[in-house]
């Protein structure tokens, strides 16, 4: 079996690059893929590379179990309860007949009811958006809970009537959120404009209640639970670089504390009560004087390689919605803009500027739903990168706590993070937050590598971990030549720097890696890569004359970084990966603190017309771009998408429901694919699908429908309607949690 994976078999040697495997290697490795499974498995109708990702395995399907090549059986899930939903292009969601879906909670509407229902004219100021739902809903988890007393709660698991819905607030819709008689957006001369973009971000935490006789969830107003976290909320730091110079700032003297969280994308939860929300794109916010006066291309010698790799530098030469612009504004208060200015100023130190204010960005961030005035904590042992989101393993007593995370970047990476305390049940902190400082500031961070065995087809992978003792992160950081030099002598700046240490180690670069999810019924992980222009084909001709998308810049960077090739591997099979994949990994022994795993992948996504439908993708399910991935307490595996443009004929988002079987039994199975993958829902123009939960009783489900319109086509969903599966006439697209109910008030995906 080959020590490294075959994407890094190779170096630079005088300064050319040599692909890390030719063609005729990766073609003799998929004829044994193919050869094998053929006999045991009867697959000889898909293309060669289409059996690339597939581990050897073979599934009966027979009876109520399925037998496991290592001869255990898994339960076969149960049968879907709902019709396929065709594609469609409609300004509306469109669900399976028998079901409906309400407009729970969409951007502008107010929790205080002393504010007035939402114009959709973008006139209100910036300050009621401490009380307002913010923009681009995404990752979300309900809370059930017991009342007490008036307005007093505590958690209920198993409640399915009452609950706090917390809800991420990733991105804002310039466009659709300022007064277009009166203001317009991208003006950086008004100051409220931007005060209300900054707290249109963050977190929502909001009271719902059901009511019987209807069904139908509403916002209890005024419960002193209702909360937003926005840019402007006081955070604290936690874990192994808080405190450590590279998170001092002016505002932060002694590195600990920071001001609120940005591009909230997917989410997680903890054993103890809390929600996760993750810093994805936190680059984008940022502004670097130094590398882009005259607006030219960004010069990555200038901004120093590992700085570049970790995320410091800038993505838009301004950030991306200029609100720096603004830096020392008369009414600037607490430097509200300045802090977005990364420049080191000239005369200062770094406790006198903002120059490390992109360092305090890009973790996992914990939240106590029941304590509003708790200050969420920034947990920096899980690593800085673009947080997609994070997933516990099932906790056990006695054993460490383990979550699962991605990092959605082209060529970027899959990590786990294994806790030093082992879990208690009676845990020993005095609130749910200091219970996460047991657990979540002491450990280990992993990055995966994804091997595959050449010969035998076997695919297997190792967790790295990042540790000043890890031997490449010790040569790199005391060698002198070594772009690195210094960067990895201490935990802190390993951890602030995950990034280039991942690829220091020689961890797999990844197509994408967006949510994860963790199988309820076996403990397996899967994650969705939702696709990757930079993985290019073994076929090119010209491995260097590739085009350059808006992230091109960082790859190339990186690329030389890693001195490696970003070719097609056996885990991220498709270059460049249009479409996306999801892959998915069980532990040894099953133990989620394994150092090692085997996998599989689990589905392709495409057209069912499209060359490369390696799943055999029909019109009941043809997908691309998966992003979203959750298990419900069935065992159901959903599956959501982003990118209407690339969906199937131009389509519309779209949410599936797959039954996953497990690693080893060939992925999804391809001469039965309309009974284990089928299409739930297809969103409005412009929407992006993302965010799921459901109540316990599984009899209402949360969804988000992310940026409506975005690209103003045309689109008006919602609008001021509260019936979802409604198009509206006129009026200006908002993103909204709905909830989703079937007609018969019973349970969702399947009985
Ligand atoms: Fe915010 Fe990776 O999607
Ligand atoms: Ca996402
Ligand atoms: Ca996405
Ligand atoms: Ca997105």
């Amino acid at each position: 079996m080959s020590e490294k994976p075959l994407s890094t078999q190779s170096a630079h040697s005088n300064g050319a690059t040599k692909r890390a495997v030719n063609r005729e290697q990766m073609n003799a490795w998929i004829e044994q893929l193919v050869t094998r499974r053929s006999v045991l498995a009867g697959a000889t109708t898909l293309s060669l590379a289409g059996l690339a990702g597939l581990v050897l395995g073979a599934c009966d399907g027979e009876g109520d179990v399925t037998t496991m090549p290592d001869g255990t059986t898994q339960p076969l899930m149960p049968e879907f309860n709902f019709e396929v939903v065709s594609l469609n292009m409609d300004d509306k969601v469109t669900l399976p007949p028998g079901h409906s879906a309400q407009v729970l909670y969409a951007y502008g509407d107010p929790f205080k009811s002393d504010l007035a229902e939402y114009s959709n004219m973008g006139t209100e100021p910036a300050w009621q958006w401490d009380y307002r739902a913010g923009d681009n809903h995404d990752g979300m988890r309900f809370f059930g809970l017991k009342e007490i007393a008036d307005d007093d709660y505590e958690l209920d698991p198993n409640a399915s009537d009452l609950g706090i819905l917390c809800v991420n607030h990733e991105k804002i819709t310039q466009a659709l959120m300022h007064d277009p008689e009166g203001r317009r957006s991208g003006d950086r001369n008004d100051v409220d404009e931007v005060r209300k973009e900054q707290r249109a971000h963050g977190v929502s935490c909001v009271v719902i209640q059901r009511d019987e006789a209807t069904g139908q969830f509403t916002i209890v107003k005024d419960s002193k639970y209702n909360r937003r976290i926005t840019a402007y909320t006081e955070m604290h730091l936690h874990g192994p670089a808080a405190g450590s110079d590279l998170l001092k700032t002016k505002y932060s003297q002694n590195g600990l504390a920071g001001r609120g969280t940005l591009y909230n994308c997917a989410n997680g939860y903890t054993p103890w009560g809390t929600y996760l929300t993750c810093e994805e794109n936190y680059d984008f916010y940022f502004r670097d004087d130094r590398t882009v006066e005259d607006g030219s291309k960004r010069d990555p010698e200038e901004i120093g390689y590992a700085n570049y790799l970790a995320g410091i530098g800038v993505r838009f030469p301004d950030g991306r919605y200029g609100w720096a612009t603004l830096a020392g504004h008369m009414d600037e208060s607490d430097d509200e803009f300045s802090r977005f200015n990364i420049t080191p100023m000239a005369g200062k130190s770094a406790v006198e500027d903002y120059r490390n204010e992109g360092n305090q960005f890009g973790y996992i961030v914990e939240i106590d739903p029941l304590d509003p005035q708790a200050a969420p904590r920034k947990r920096t042992a899980l690593g800085r990168f673009s947080h997609e989101g994070a997933w516990p393993a099932e906790v056990g007593d006695g054993k460490p706590v383990v979550f699962y995370m991605g990092d959605d970047d082209q060529l970027q990476f899959i990590y786990k993070f294994v806790s030093a305390k082992a879990y208690a049940a009676n845990n020993p902190g005095s609130s749910p937050l200091d219970i996460g400082d047991t657990y979540m500031d002491d450990g280990t961070l992993y990055v995966a590598r994804f091997d595959a065995d050449p010969m035998t087809g076997r695919q297997t992978g190792v967790w790295i971990p990042l540790r000043p003792d890890n031997p490449d992160l010790k040569a790199a950081s005391e060698d002198m030549q070594s772009p690195f030099y210094g960067l990895f002598g201490g935990l802190a700046s390993i951890l602030v720097h995950t990034r280039a240490a991942a690829f220091v180690v020689g961890a797999t670069p990844m197509d994408r890696p967006e949510w994860g999810a963790v199988n309820p019924r076996n403990g397996e992980v899967y994650f969705t890569l939702t696709n990757n222009s930079d993985r290019r084909g073994f076929d090119d001709a010209d491995l260097d004359a590739r085009t350059d998308g808006d992230q091109g810049t960082r790859d190339e960077v990186t690329e030389f970084l890693a001195n490696r090739e970003f070719g097609e591997v056996p885990s991220n099979p498709r270059g460049p990966n249009s479409h996306g994949h999801i892959i998915r990994f069980r532990e040894n022994d099953n133990d989620p603190t394994s150092t090692g795993f085997v996998w599989d992948i689990f589905v392709f996504g495409s057209d069912a017309g499209g060359p490369t439908n390696f799943s055999a993708l029909t019109a009941g399910n043809e997908f691309t771009d998966c992003d979203g991935l959750w298990f419900d307490s069935a065992g159901l595996l959903w599956i959501q998408t982003d990118d209407d443009i690339s969906q199937p004929d131009g389509n519309h988002n779209q949410m599936l429901a797959a039954t996953p079987g497990a690693v080893g039994d060939g992925g999804l199975d391809a001469g039965n694919v309309d009974e284990s993958l089928r299409r739930f829902l297809v969103g409005p123009i412009g929407c992006e699908i993302t965010g799921i939960d459901m109540t316990p009783d599984r009899r209402s489900m949360f969804v988000n429908i992310q940026h409506p319109d975005e690209r103003s086509s045309g689109g008006h969903w919602p609008a001021d309607n509260r019936d979802a599966t409604r198009a509206a006439a006129a009026g200006r697209a908002r993103s909204a949690t709905i909830v989703i109910t079937r007609d018969d008030g019973g349970p969702l995906g399947t009985a």
